[in-house]
């Protein structure tokens, strides 16, 4: 086969596609046309900067082998981890710190849970329908994934909203340490505020006794199992892998209701569908878009040779709509064999909080085909479709309905 162009800055994107974006500001809007054209012209997409040189991959085949095999490509993009989050660590670190944190995850665990999850999301949708409506995300899919998740480390509902700004300012601080940039430094405050608070959540909670993944942590950590560091680092990992990303699904999944004609129809008559439905979401519209690597060793992926050391990222969303490996792609189909997709990662860091967040959207999902016959998005106020602050998780960041 012909080489590939390498890189992005050569390559005659189509009119009216802009050249992709190593960093997503907001203004590319829905990134799968540019995703698919990337599929079939530059599998491997170099794009480079005056800051920064970053390698793309788009096809399942090779996102696939890249996740599968985290010898040559590592999670360490920053070494040491400046903070201990499971996403950054190579094996041993990573498998000993997954270890420790793998039963509070199990689903089994997450039972006890269910009732409260529903009640709360329960009272977000009245709220909106006895207002003939309102923002999908800031509404219902933010106050319920925050919810959850702090329900899941056992912290106090009043603390919610302070839980959430700690943690989108620890999201941002890390991003920085990791970049090596500067800053004003009131987010390297908020992260030390979100520790000190989750200290002493963990010592309330191992007192307790909590069967939740905060208490959990916190054994593992009087235990002598985890360090203090690596405890409140992990807490504050969970919450920040855990709110957002699951926001992000539970709006596409109304997204996906109120596009696909009958759908709601279907799924209230057959509630055993839900799941298949949930599934197809993550894997058409998924919400971790990109994971980043990088390579320990010069490499050669469809037909583009790698340097050791590039940086890689792995584009999930891409991938997942690749039709050499899903029969049609580019089509929401909920009676596909989703099988294999990958918008929950794949191999030794395959998501943990997997369980939860498809349950979270599957109860979503029941209360919505039972409750909202007749819901329309709002013309009037169309759907902006980047989030804000955080470049990996991108989804709507509103959705406003009518019922
Ligand atoms: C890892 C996606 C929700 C906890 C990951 C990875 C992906 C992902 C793609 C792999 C990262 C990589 O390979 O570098 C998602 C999506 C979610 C979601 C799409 C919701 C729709 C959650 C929730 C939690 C969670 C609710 C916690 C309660 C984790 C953890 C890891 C992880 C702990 C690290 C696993 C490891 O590195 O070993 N997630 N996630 N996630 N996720 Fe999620």
């Amino acid at each position: 086969a012909a080489p590939l162009p390498p890189y992005s800055h050569e390559l005659a994107w189509p009119e009216g596609l802009e050249p992709f974006k190593v960093v997503d500001d907001g203004s590319q809007g829905d990134p799968y046309e540019h995703y698919r054209w990337m599929r079939e012209n530059a599998p491997v997409l170099r794009c480079q900067s005056a800051t920064s040189d970053v390698w793309f991959l788009s096809r399942y085949e090779d996102v696939y082998a890249a996740v599968r095999n985290p010898k040559l490509f590592s999670s360490e993009v920053v070494s040491p981890p400046p903070l201990t989050f499971l996403t950054l660590f190579d094996s041993p670190g990573h498998s000993r710190l997954r270890k420790v944190v793998q039963p509070s995850f199990m689903p089994l665990s997450l039972e006890p849970f269910v009732d409260q999850i529903t009640a709360r999301a329960e009272s977000l949708l009245d709220a909106m329908i006895a207002k003939g409506g309102g923002d999908v995300v800031e509404d219902y899919a933010i106050p319920l994934s925050i919810a959850t998740i702090s329900t899941m480390i056992d912290v106090p509902n009043e603390d919610e909203e302070k839980m959430k700004f700690w943690s989108d300012e620890t999201f941002s601080y890390f991003g920085r340490l990791a970049r090596n940039a500067p800053g004003t430094g009131t987010d390297e405050q908020s992260a030390m505020d979100f520790f000190a608070y989750l200290k002493e959540a963990m010592e309330r909670l191992h007192k307790s006794g909590s069967p939740s993944i905060g208490g959990h942590i916190a054994r593992m950590w009087k235990d002598g199992l985890l360090s203090e560091k690596e405890a409140k680092e992990l807490c504050a990992f969970v919450f920040i892998a855990g709110h957002d990303t699951t926001t992000i699904l539970v709006a596409n999944a109304f997204r996906m209701l109120t596009e696909q004609p009958g759908l709601v129809a279907r799924l209230r008559d057959n509630p055993a569908d839900i799941d298949r439905f949930v599934e197809e979401v993550a894997r058409y519209r998924g919400t971790v878009q990109r994971v980043s690597r990088m390579t320990t060793e010069e490499t050669v992926v469809s037909g583009v040779t790698l340097p050791k050391g590039a940086t890689v990222r792995l584009l999930l969303s891409a991938a997942n709509r690749d039709s050499a490996r899903f029969p049609d792609g580019e089509t929401f189909d909920i009676d596909r064999d989703t099988s294999g997709h990958l918008g929950f990662g794949n191999g030794v860091h395959k998501c943990l909080g997997m369980p939860l967040a498809k349950l979270e959207t599957l109860i979503s999902v029941k209360l919505l085909v039972n409750k909202l016959d007749g819901m329309a998005f709002d013309p009037a106020r169309p759907i902006k479709y980047v989030r804000g602050n955080n470049l990996t998780n991108s989804g709507p960041e509103n959705l406003h309905v009518i019922m």
